[in-house]
Order: C-alpha cells, then sequence, then structure tokens
C-alpha cells in the first residue's frame, strides 16, 4: 500500500513538472519556426549526450557498489576464518585441510568467490579501463599472494580473454602510478624474497663487499652507518650489527620493515640497530650528516624515471663530510649482455635456414620471448626479470657522471672484470638464463665519498 501512494505520488509530481515544461518547449518553438528542426536536432543530441552520462555514471555508481559488498562478504569469511587469510596455509592448501574435506571444500569455494571477484574487477576495465582495477589493486594483491597457487591449480575455469596473463604477470601495478606499484611489489615480496631473488650474499657468488667491509674498513666500533633499502635486513644482521657503532636500517615497505625487525631483535634491543620508514627518493633529512659509512645493496632500481638521481641526491646528503657510500648497483650492461647472449647462444643457432633467414628468425624470436617477456626497454634501461615487476637498472658507463650529478665522487667501480658475480646455477634458478662457459651475470660494486668540491 505505502509502496502504491508513494508511486502515486511520484507520478504526480512528475505530472506537475512536465505540464510547465511542455508549455514553456512549445513557446519556445513556436517563437524559433523555421528554425524548429536544427533546434530539434541539437535538443536531441544533448539529450542523448546526457543520457549516456547518466547512464555511465549510473553504471559506475552500481558496480562500484557490487565490487565494494563482494569485498565486504570476502573479509567477513576472512573474519570467521582467519586461517584462510596465512599464506602459509593457504599455499599448500591441500596438505593443510586434504584430511578434511569440510574445511577444504570451505577453502576451496573462499578461494573461487575471491578470484571471482578478481575477475569481475578485471572485466571492468572495458568500460572503465584501469578505475576500478586501481581502486582494486589490493584484491589482486591478496588473491595473488595467498590463494596464487589454487588459482594456477583452477585456472581453466577462468574464461576471460587475458585474464591468466594478466594475474601471472601482476599487471594491476601497471595502472597505478610507478612509486605505488614499486612500493606494493615489496611490500608483497617480503615472505618469498629469499626464494624469488637473486642476492649478493647467497653462497656461491663473488661479492668483494664481504672482503672490503673484512680487511678495508677500519675503526668499525666508532662508525655509525647507514643500510638503506634494507629490505629483510640480512646485511644488518650478519654484516653490519656485530662490527659497528650504530646502524639505521632504512626501508619504505612496512612488511620489509617488519621483517628486519624480527630479524635484528636481540641488536634493537640492545639500541644497536634503529629502523626508520623512509621512502629514499622523497626525504632522509632525519639522517643528514649522521652516517659515516652508508651502503645500498641492489635499493636503486625505481620505475620513476626521476627518483634515481633523488635517492642519491639524498643518500649524499646523509654523510658526514668524511663519509663513504658504498653501493651495489643493478647492472644495465649485464642485462644487454645476457640479451646478446640468449641472441648468440640460443636463438641464433636454434634457428634453421640460410644465414639471412636464421637472423631475421632469431631476431623476431629475441623480440617475442625476451623483450615482450621481460619488458626490456634499453633507452629507459628497463627490465623486468621476474616478468613482472619492471626495474630501472643503471648502465656502467652512467654511474659516474650519475653520482658525480648527487654530490658523489666515485672513488672505485668494479665493472665487468671486478664486480658482483653470479654463478649461471644461480641464474637458471631465478630465470635469467644459462650459459655456462659465458661470462657471468654482475652488478656493479661502487665506493664513493662525499664531493665537497661541489657545495
Ligand atoms: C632488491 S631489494 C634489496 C633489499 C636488501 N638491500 C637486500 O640486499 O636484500 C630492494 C629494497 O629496497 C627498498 N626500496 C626500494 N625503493 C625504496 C625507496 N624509494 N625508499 C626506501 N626503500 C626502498 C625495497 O622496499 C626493498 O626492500
Amino acid at each position: 500500500m505505502r509502496r502504491l501512494i508513494k508511486a502515486f505520488l511520484t507520478l504526480l509530481i512528475l505530472t506537475l513538472l512536465a505540464i510547465p515544461i511542455y508549455l514553456f518547449g512549445a513557446t519556445i518553438f513556436q517563437l524559433i519556426g523555421q528554425y524548429y528542426y536544427p533546434i530539434a536536432a541539437i535538443v536531441a543530441i544533448i539529450g542523448l549526450a546526457l543520457t549516456l552520462y547518466v547512464y555511465i555514471q549510473h553504471r559506475r555508481t552500481s558496480l562500484l557498489e557490487l565490487l565494494s559488498s563482494l569485498n565486504q562478504k570476502v573479509c567477513e569469511i576472512m573474519i570467521q576464518n582467519p586461517e584462510f587469510t596465512d599464506y602459509r596455509k593457504t599455499r599448500k592448501y591441500d596438505e593443510e585441510w586434504g584430511c578434511d574435506p569440510y574445511k577444504l571444500n570451505k577453502f576451496e569455494a573462499f578461494a573461487r568467490m575471491c578470484w571471482e571477484h578478481a575477475e569481475t574487477i578485471y572485466n571492468t576495465k572495458v568500460f572503465f579501463p584501469g578505475l576500478f582495477i586501481k581502486r582494486f589493486a589490493f584484491v589482486f594483491e591478496r588473491c595473488k599472494r595467498r590463494y596464487g597457487n589454487w588459482f594456477e591449480n583452477n585456472s581453466s575455469s577462468f574464461s576471460s580473454p587475458g585474464f591468466l596473463e594478466f594475474v601471472r604477470h601482476c599487471k594491476w601495478r601497471k595502472y597505478l602510478d610507478p612509486r605505488t606499484a614499486d612500493l606494493l611489489r615489496w611490500d608483497n615480496e617480503y615472505e618469498d624474497y629469499d626464494k624469488h631473488m637473486i642476492h649478493p650474499f647467497q653462497n656461491g657468488v663473488k661479492n668483494p663487499l664481504v672482503a672490503y667491509l673484512k680487511n678495508e674498513i677500519k675503526n668499525k666500533e666508532e662508525k655509525v652507518v647507514a643500510d638503506f633499502g634494507c629490505g629483510n635486513g640480512y646485511f644488518i644482521k650478519d654484516y653490519l650489527a656485530p662490527h659497528f657503532k650504530k646502524v639505521y636500517g632504512t626501508d619504505y615497505s612496512d612488511n620489509m620493515i617488519q621483517a628486519t625487525k624480527k630479524n635484528c631483535d636481540e641488536f634493537i634491543k640492545k639500541g644497536k640497530v634503529e629502523l626508520l620508514k623512509l621512502d629514499m627518493a622523497k626525504d632522509l633529512s632525519k639522517l643528514y650528516e649522521k652516517i659515516d659509512l652508508g651502503f645500498s645493496i641492489n635499493s636503486i632500481l625505481p620505475r620513476n624515471p626521476t627518483d634515481t638521481p633523488k635517492i642519491l641526491e639524498q643518500i649524499a646528503k646523509t654523510l658526514k663530510s668524511e663519509g663513504q657510500f658504498v653501493a651495489i648497483i643493478p647492472s644495465f650492461t649485464a642485462v644487454r649482455h645476457v640479451r646478446k647472449l640468449y641472441y648468440e647462444e640460443k636463438f641464433f643457432k636454434e634457428a634453421k635456414g640460410n644465414w639471412l633467414t636464421k637472423r631475421v628468425r632469431a631476431r623476431l624470436r629475441l623480440r617475442r620471448e625476451f623483450d615482450r617477456k621481460y619488458q626490456y626497454n634499453a633507452r629507459k634501461n628497463l627490465f623486468a626479470d621476474n616478468e613482472a615487476d619492471i626495474q630501472r637498472f643503471i648502465g656502467d658507463d652512467k654511474i659516474e657522471s650519475l653520482f658525480k650529478k648527487a654530490g658523489l665522487k666515485v672513488t672505485y667501480l668494479g665493472k665487468e672484470s671486478d664486480e658482483v658475480e653470479y654463478p649461471w646455477d644461480i641464474c637458471e634458478r631465478t630465470g635469467y638464463g644459462y650459459f655456462p662457459g659465458k661470462k657471468q651475470v654482475w652488478d656493479c660494486f661502487v665506493i664513493a665519498i662525499k664531493d665537497t668540491t661541489q657545495a
């Protein structure tokens, strides 16, 4: 009854409104006379545009409501089943709940719901490119991190074109601004950091920094040092905290800071290690002029093009006048070297035909299986070694000038023959390639001092 009254009242109001509008329109059309048709066309076009606008707004709002309510449902289930949020369990879900079919089914239904939610968000890109993907990027991160294994085992049930590729290569991060994308990547990397990444302190890696720390640094117990972009803190724990007077560990990822906190707990309690959540590309002023020795172990690799010089500038400012900066820099020259090996040692050798057709085929394969796969960009020095997250490397020949502009004078640059060198078997495990007998992949080992002549 109430609904009926409401409908009647709405109709009445609309009719009352329509009468003056009709009268006004009729008078205008009468006045206009001969211009009636063109004006009617203009009015129709405006009307159409307005209708379309209202439709799009309506669709946007209803999609937002739908996606938000789905997210709410997912969160409610997560609150009721906290074990579904523990990545250590959800990644091995069949092992974890294999003997409890009820729980396993419940988890499977939940994981499917999460991925269907993600697929719905993905499909909005037809009408609203980027809008919802950007807003709900956290849903993809959450699903990939916790329910990625379930997805791989059930990927055939997700049929939207391109969705698999989108998930496997974390393509939602492309819709975000480069800094947010980087931060999300590191925030989610911390759990599997040692599994995914090649790093200079891994067994078998030739790393001149170890000998440098042991033999070249005197009076360690008097020095204040900093590890910029400390990651999970293993470098601080094993190499810095036991020897130096005070160690600052900085990172902009909350999760990385938490991981370092866990790893360096004992030193933090003693007051030897202090952790600071700081973005190197923005502001390190808390440490200006405080540091005797600063380190960066593969932490200068921002997507944002203007960030590399900013980071170096900020680090330079943290050094005391006699301060030193020791860095391991991801080398783009090494990336070029690997690309060349792929071409010469693999694609060209495996191609069929005469010399010319072999060359053409090998080039095409290089584009497809290297450039596209690893998002290689020679002009911008970009490369995604995990096939998903672009990183900005630095060419060996660019290091000195970049450092100089930031107020740092390079005193030692180990490259190609005297650098951090990764054996091929480690490279193979992390997807870099395997070319035994050929020059191995390297990062640059750089030592710089504060350039006081520029002040
Ligand atoms: C490749 S990891 C290296 C971590 C560590 N130094 C190691 O050797 O394992 C890069 C680290 O730098 C941090 N990082 C990257 N850009 C940063 C920035 N602008 N400010 C602070 N930390 C940053 C990331 O969060 C991540 O922990």
